[in-house]
């Protein structure tokens, strides 16, 4: 079983991740993960906070000389924007929390924010303390987490990779070849650059109005082996777990495999994916379309696996919402402070990050090992059955 921690608030000292189950001999660095860290802090539209971060994960257990260990791999994500909110943020008990000009109580709940419930549910009579670990800042930390991996998938050659699809109701043309470097170019993560332009000039509206925009984004893992998840039990089916993660990732209000809603219009001949005969031992389940997004019966069927997700507009705004005061209940404006535009760029970074996080937990639980080479030759030995009846065994 992988699984992972995070901890950590916004404006704290730092994040703080474990991530346990990881095989023993996979090569990581902390430049590698760095690479994925700093895809996370670009996009058109985001706020100033990303510019003063400088996102590098720093190594602190469970590697050694380059290779992890199979020991739980620690790591420290520093907040560089804490040197600012020392008093706000301190540990300690402070005799002034507002000695840093940051530390007065929000109680001027945000609408579409954990505020009120955060608030009401852990008793708290200061907003802040519910947003510093509601806020985003987090997903920092599960993008280190889904380094690690992203790069074990690497090792069997599973390739994850998101592009933006639309973003305030203008939705891309995908190419039916898409050029990823085209896509990590984009600054809004888009592979039709006509789109990727109005995009960012709806992008340059909703800032100039002081309002947020939200959008979709696709996720592609390749070259997965048929047979990761289970069709025998409700939590160890494939796309509920996909499903799952997605939807844990702040402001995701929706989620499908393969185009998902748009199959709740068509007929069953228009949806189910057409076997072809097998023409390759070493490729043998080919399919004419993908309309399932990869997964049949909760397991991956040797299809890419497809999943959407929706993201809601951010809920904090220049120009804010009519709100309540949690001292008083009545009428105010709510709170802002320094928030992003549009998150939906980096919100893919974040998806291909918990889509590994779930495919590396399938991939152990199918073919376990404690070494990369044991994983290895286990998985060897199965793709060896996995063939026509007669022709394998
Ligand atoms: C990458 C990313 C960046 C985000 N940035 C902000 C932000 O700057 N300001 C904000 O209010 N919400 C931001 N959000 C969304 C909030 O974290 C989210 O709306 C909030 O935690 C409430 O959770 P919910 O929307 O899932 O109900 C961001 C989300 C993601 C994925």
């Amino acid at each position: 079983m992988v699984r992972f921690f995070t901890a950590g608030e916004s404006h704290g000292q730092g994040l703080v991740i474990i991530i346990e189950g990881v095989p023993a001999g996979l090569p990581i660095t902390e430049d590698y993960i760095a690479v994925h860290l700093g895809r996370r802090q670009r996009g058109y539209g985001r706020g100033g906070r990303m510019l003063i971060e400088q996102d590098r994960a720093h190594i602190m257990s469970g590697v050694r000389h380059g290779r992890t260990l199979g020991s739980p791999i620690g790591m420290t994500l520093e907040n560089r924007d804490w040197a600012n909110w020392q008093s706000t943020m301190a540990v300690e008990a402070v005799d002034d929390p507002n000695a840093d000009g940051r530390g007065q109580r929000i109680t001027r709940i945000r609408p579409g924010h954990a505020d009120l419930p955060g608030a009401m549910k852990y008793g708290y009579d200061d907003v802040r303390d519910v947003l510093e670990r509601s806020s985003a800042r987090e997903t920092a930390a599960r993008v280190a987490a889904g380094a690690v991996a992203i790069r074990f998938l690497e090792e069997f050659g599973i390739i994850l990779r998101s592009h933006v699809v639309s973003i305030a109701g203008v939705w891309a043309k995908i190419p039916e070849n898409i050029d990823w470097k085209l896509v990590e170019d984009s600054p809004v993560r888009c592979a039709d650059p006509e789109a990727a332009a109005l995009m960012m000039v709806e992008i340059d509206a909703a800032k100039e109005a002081g309002d947020t925009v939200g959008g979709t984004v696709e996720i592609i893992a390749e070259n997965l082996p048929i047979g990761l998840g289970s069709h025998v039990h409700w939590d160890r089916k494939l796309d509920g777990l996909i499903s799952q993660a997605l939807m844990s990732i702040n402001a995701v209000k929706a989620v499908s495999i393969g185009p998902g809603w748009e199959t709740a219009d068509l007929k069953g001949s228009q949806v189910q994916d057409v076997i072809l005969p097998v023409t390759d031992p070493d490729n043998p389940w080919q399919r004419k379309t993908n309309m399932l997004g990869g997964t049949e019966g909760g397991m991956s069927n040797g299809m890419p696996l497809v999943a959407r997700f929706a993201i809601k507009p951010i809920a904090t705004m220049v120009n804010p919402l009519p709100s309540v005061d949690l001292d008083t209940g009545e009428a105010v404006q709510a709170h802002y402070e320094r928030s992003d535009v549009c998150q939906v760029p980096p919100a893919g970074v974040v998806g291909e990050a918990m889509v590994a996080l779930v495919l590396i937990d399938a991939f152990m639980e199918k073919f376990g090992g404690d070494s990369i080479d044991e994983t290895r030759r286990n998985l060897q030995g199965y793709l060896k059955t996995v063939g026509p009846r007669k022709v394998y065994q």
